[in-house]
């Protein structure tokens, strides 16, 4: 290997992704919540998402025991929300209004789109584990149209236009 993991952070920081909260409540009732850029899309049929969650994370204990979970994929407008999500504090919900979905996950209000899932899979990730997750309810926000929040080279970005390029 010619590089550390310092280097490959950086290299990897190069891609964009969006930022997504996954939200979840366990069997005693606790609400989960954690920030996340590692989501992706998987499958359409059957319909898959899969994010990861590093092995040293104090929640995942309770992420692996959680059958379904939300997906919140944030606006520019929510940086605040990530934060206060990334943090180690069992005070993430402080003052959070949550909004129950059909399959009892708490959706967080203001998002550009919720996803309720049930855990279809869990597999080894190195340092971290992969959640594959079927889709089992889409929640469409009034504000869908509004702008994703954008995570690259280790900070929050805004998208400058509402245009896409149509040039391809
Ligand atoms: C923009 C952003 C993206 C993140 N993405 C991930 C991720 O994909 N997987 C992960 O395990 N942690 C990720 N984190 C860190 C977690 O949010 C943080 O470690 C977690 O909330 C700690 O929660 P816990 O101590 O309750 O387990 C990210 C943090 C930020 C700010």
């Amino acid at each position: 290997m010619n590089f550390d993991s310092r280097q490959l952070r950086d290299a990897l920081g190069h891609f964009p992704t969006g930022v997504i909260i996954a939200t979840a409540k366990t069997d005693e009732g606790e609400q989960m919540g954690m920030t996340m850029s590692s989501f992706n899309s998987v499958s359409l049929d059957p319909p898959l998402v899969v994010f990861s969650i590093h092995l040293g994370a104090a929640s995942l204990a309770k992420w692996r025991s959680c059958r379904r979970y939300a997906i919140n994929v944030l606006s520019e407008s929510q940086e605040e929300l990530s934060n206060r999500f990334a943090r180690t504090k069992s005070s993430k919900w402080d003052g959070v209004r949550s909004i129950k979905g059909h399959f009892d996950t708490p959706l967080l209000p203001g998002v550009l789109v919720a996803l309720e899932c049930e855990q279809y899979a869990r597999h080894d990730g190195g340092d971290h584990e992969l959640f594959v997750s079927r889709v089992l309810a889409i929640h469409k926000a009034p504000d869908e149209l509004g702008r994703p929040l954008v995570f690259a080279k280790g900070r929050y970005w805004q998208l400058q236009s509402d245009q896409p390029n149509l040039g391809c």
